[in-house]
């Protein structure tokens, strides 16, 4: 029989992975929904109550006072205490926590234990140099186990964390440590790469020169390469190591006490700080471990995700923690030394569970079954995407050559600002359409609406929007309430607006269409179309820059720049290049525009506003339809069509 285009195909859920999952059909996932939906204080109540371990507890489930919101008002807690003591108090502390693999193949095995021996040690040692609750740690360091402690020694005291990505250049690392304010960087010599050592400490050196906040900065020893020591601003980890104690007490924090900020692109240049608070965040990082990764407690789970974004810190971090989940870390690139790397981590630690980005599906699935196929991934029992829609065809193709037609695919819709998973499919219980993330989770009102905030009909696109608060809500961006009101409040009446399309079918699965303002997404990295273009502006040659996202087969869009120049140059190639190693100076690597095209003058309305909609369209079909009649100069498109600098 032939099969339906891919697209349409369903795949029900297996009768076998269904009988021991948490939510194990259609009508126990519906029931879940509709008690969230008509009792959420009895609901939210009752989970944080059983999940959760509290010092105090809250006095009111929400007070929702838009757009602030607070969760479990009045209740005292601590993360790491959640996160690390209460398993150890259960018995648990032998079992592993982190399974970790560095880039160059060493290993480490941390028991729950020894996980939290180490955040004590680490975080008396900050106590004890005078870090107190409500200030600020940078952290910039590789993916090694010592990342999370830093995390979690914050946690225990209620210093607020920002980990900041290391693939971000000294540039982007200074904005961020001046926004916050930060106290203290925590960093490391550096970390590998392919093969290469990305020097983190040389990039914390030049962006602390105009740090004045910051009072001392822990090194932490990863690649054993020489860095200068500033004496009396840095001090190694290892040495201070020494003389810690283990007796330093979890602080009882606040429900809402903040836990971390972390800096995402929005539609102007300068990032914004999304803050999360403690417990309704925490709560939904566990829920959601269960209800969509459905852990077990024998199951080894890996998130491929750095902690520099959020989804290391929902699910390499605190997610599988306070699930008291067992969870692998790998420091380094899928693709290094081969491009077997992944598959043979799998191979050899009998993975379970396995969360990656469709952009690295992509990029594996073009080198051929051969990689997979040479590896036995046959412990594989569930697979997750995130980060960006996932095409039917790698879909199909994950589900097929990975998962070997056993696994089910959560294809997992959220954001920085959701905190946790708000669509997916429940692996035990929905019906799998490639493509679609399926249904919103119990608590999670979303709905797709117009401008005006009424839903539209099946079929139709419109806005995607969550219609109440939700625990694992963004409190604020930091030091920028207005923004916060502006950005995600005062777009559609009476909703959070996530800055996404979004679509329904006539079963109500929700397919999330890609972003609808000036955000891209590439390779599951948000970036700001702004953002760079303030980076291109700063360069001298350059007099005016306009970026855009174009459709990329293997990354979901890339990065697209128009740029005009100041002075009569002539070398277009070698400015191209220029101009790219300038934004990588700026922003990082992965911002780097993959096309740059040249132009005697940008599109504009009359009133000067650069027309990016005209550009996209350009860089999307090369032929532009749109209504062109406020143009400036029209013929400028035709001379943009023309000139072009490939790669
Ligand atoms: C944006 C959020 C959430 C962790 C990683 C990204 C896009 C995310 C999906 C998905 C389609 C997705 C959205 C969203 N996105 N997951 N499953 N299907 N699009 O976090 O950097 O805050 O980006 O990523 O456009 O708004 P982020």
């Amino acid at each position: 029989m032939q099969q339906p285009p891919l697209e349409d195909r369903v795949y029900a859920p297996q009768p076998a992975f269904s009988r021991r999952a948490h939510v194990p059909d259609m009508s126990a996932y519906q029931a879940l929904y509709e008690q969230a939906h008509q009792h959420p204080e009895e609901f939210w109540s009752g989970l944080a109550e059983r999940e959760l371990d509290w010092f105090e507890k809250w006095s009111q489930v929400y007070r929702w006072e838009p757009p602030r919101a607070e969760w479990f008002v009045g209740g005292k807690l601590n993360a790491a205490y959640n996160c690390l003591d209460r398993h150890v108090a259960a018995g648990r502390g032998d079992k592993p926590a982190f399974i970790w693999e560095g880039e160059p193949g060493d290993q480490r095995v941390l028991s729950y234990r020894e996980l939290h021996r180490l955040v004590c040690r680490f975080s008396h040692v900050l106590r004890a140099r005078g870090f107190k609750a409500g200030e600020r740690a940078i952290i910039y360091m590789p993916m090694v186990p010592e990342l999370p402690v830093a995390m979690l020694a914050c946690a225990r005291l209620g210093i607020i964390h920002s980990v900041v990505f290391g693939g971000f250049s000294a540039e982007a690392l200074k904005a961020r440590i001046q926004d916050l304010e930060a106290n203290l960087v925590i960093t490391a010599d550096g970390g590998w790469r392919r093969g290469k050592e990305i020097r983190l400490k040389e990039a914390a050196d030049e962006a602390l020169q105009d740090c004045p906040s910051v009072r001392e900065v822990v090194v932490y020893r990863r690649t054993g390469s020489p860095i200068a020591m500033q004496s009396g601003r840095d001090l190694w980890w290892h040495e201070l190591d020494r003389d810690a104690a283990e007796d330093c007490p979890a602080e009882p924090l606040d429900a809402e006490s903040p836990l971390y900020v972390l800096y995402t692109s929005g539609t102007t240049g300068q990032p914004k700080g999304i803050l999360h608070t403690t417990a309704g965040y925490l709560l939904q990082c566990v829920m959601t471990m269960k209800w969509v990764f459905d852990v077990r407690d024998e199951d080894i789970y890996w998130c491929t995700a750095d902690a520099g974004w959020v989804t290391g810190h929902s699910y390499v971090v605190y997610g599988p923690l306070a699930a008291g989940a067992t969870s692998l870390i790998y420091e380094g690139a899928p693709d290094y030394p081969a491009f077997d790397r992944w598959w043979r981590i799998v191979e050899k630690y009998r993975v379970n569970i396995f969360y990656t980005s469709p952009t690295a599906i992509r990029a594996l699935l073009r080198q051929g079954d051969q990689w997979p196929a040479g590896c036995d991934l046959s412990s594989l029992r569930l697979l997750g995407s995130v980060g960006e829609p996932i095409n039917p065809a790698a879909w199909e193709w994950y589900y097929r050559v990975i998962g070997g037609e056993r696994c089910p695919i959560v294809d997992t819709w959220w954001q920085t600002e959701t905190g946790a998973i708000m669509i997916a499919p429940l692996p035990g219980a929905t019906p799998l359409k490639p493509g679609r993330a399926s249904f919103p989770l119990p608590g999670v009102q979303a709905e797709v609406v117009d401008f005006r905030g009424r839903p539209v009909e099946t079929g139709q696109d419109g806005f995607l929007v969550i219609q109440r608060p939700w625990p694992s809500m963004l409190r604020t961006i930091w030091r920028d309430p207005r923004r916060f009101e502006d950005q995600y409040w005062r777009r559609i009446p009476g909703a959070y607006f996530t800055g996404d399309a979004a679509r329904r079918d006539a079963d109500g699965y929700f397919t999330i269409l890609g972003r609808v303002d000036d955000v891209m997404n590439v390779s599951g990295h948000r970036l700001s179309t702004m953002e760079i273009e303030s980076a291109l502006v700063k360069h001298p040659a350059v007099a005016e820059a306009a970026v855009v996202g174009r459709p990329d087969e293997i990354t979901g869009q890339a990065v697209c720049a128009f740029v005009t120049v100041k002075t009569g140059q002539s070398d277009y190639h070698a400015l191209a290049e220029e101009l790219r190693r300038w934004v990588a100076h700026e922003i990082g690597s992965f911002a780097k525009p993959a096309e740059i095209r040249f132009a005697e003058a940008l599109p504009k309305t009359r009133s000067g506003k650069i027309m990016r909609r005209l550009l996209r369209e350009l860089v999307t079909s090369h032929v532009v339809t749109g209504d062109v009649t406020t143009l400036e100069d029209m013929a400028v498109i035709a001379r943009l069509a023309a000139r072009r600098d490939d790669e």
